[in-house]
């Protein structure tokens, strides 16, 4: 048996044909959505992340500036960087590239951000919001794959979803937003994670198994039962080579899954600009 796909293009696609009108109405009000993007340093799989989202913004027309610092930038550098677009009336939304140099203290940082700016759904304030279910910028990746689910009309409501992972880009923000009240949401979900050595025993009874540990091949199909739905979101990059969580034999076991590139990327792309044209939405209301 080879399972269904998932792939993310054409749910993305969807989210930007929604975001379409909402921009052309924002524009006759006289507001272009801005994107700021803070990079620092050069490490190449960021730069090529950045590049991306600038030219995604460059074909929809989006407004904006793009601040690129120096390996060797300094905490306050990148703090006066993240309060000029705060102030910035041109930028709706902001991203800091994740990772930053270990030198840097990236949450510092963002509590410097602007928590209506945050393209990202990072800021402290909007993880709160959504620990409350309070309307606010969600997680990128999170609310990819929420999309994704919805996209593929992959049963969520009541049933039983293993995260693996609990790290605050993908793991801890997805198991709040799937467990919240709301469409797309309402599940039973688990988090599973180094502090749970047999946490095969959980994703094996699962109806749907979100990996999100950022180890290569660490969910194999001995660890899923055959038809259930799987989506990789964890990845890792060796030079630029990307090696997904899930084992490319789970293709043969489960009923539905992401491809190993072209899954949960394009919805978290889809996501920023999303964030993006909310803000600028919030702002024209404002
Ligand atoms: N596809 C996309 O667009 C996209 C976007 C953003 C992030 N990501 C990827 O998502 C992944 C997760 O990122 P993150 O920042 O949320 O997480 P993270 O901080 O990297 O944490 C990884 C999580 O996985 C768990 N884990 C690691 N090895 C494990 C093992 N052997 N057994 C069980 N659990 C294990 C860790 O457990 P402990 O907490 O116990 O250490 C931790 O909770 C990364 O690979 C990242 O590259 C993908």
């Amino acid at each position: 048996m080879s399972a269904v796909m998932m792939p993310g293009k054409p749910v993305a696609d969807a989210v930007f044909a929604d975001l379409e009108p909402r921009v052309a109405a924002l524009r006759a009000g006289g507001r272009n959505p801005g994107l700021g993007t803070i990079l620092v340093g050069n490490e190449s799989a960021s730069a090529g992340y950045i590049r991306m989202k600038q030219d995604r913004a460059a074909s929809l027309g989006f407004g904006g500036r793009h601040v690129h610092l120096d390996d060797d930038a300094s905490q306050a550098d990148l703090v006066a960087a993240i309060r000029d677009f705060n102030t910035d009336d041109e930028v709706d939304a902001v991203l800091i590239q994740h990772p930053i140099p270990p030198h840097l203290d990236y949450e510092a940082a963002l509590t410097e951000l602007d928590p209506d700016k945050d393209a990202d759904g990072a800021h402290p304030m909007n993880m709160g919001r959504l620990a409350l279910g309070m309307a606010g910028p969600l997680p990128c990746t999170p609310a990819g794959i929420e999309a994704l689910l919805l996209h593929y009309e992959i049963p969520v409501a009541g049933r039983d979803v293993v995260v693996l992972g609990r790290g605050f880009t993908l793991g801890r923000p997805l198991s709040m937003l799937l467990s919240l009240k709301r469409p797309g949401g309402n599940a039973a979900v688990t988090v599973v994670h180094t502090g749970v050595p047999n946490w095969a025993d959980y994703t094996r009874r699962a109806d749907i198994v979100i990996a999100a540990a950022g180890v290569p091949g660490i969910l194999r199909p001995e660890h899923i039962t055959p038809g259930r739905v799987v989506v990789g979101g964890g990845v890792r990059y060796e030079g630029k080579k990307l090696l997904p969580d899930v084992d490319e034999a789970c293709n043969e076991v489960a009923g539905w899954i992401t491809p190993r590139v072209g899954g949960v990327g394009p919805t978290t792309i889809a996501m920023l600009f999303r964030n993006c044209v909310e803000a600028a939405e919030r702002r024209a209301r404002a």
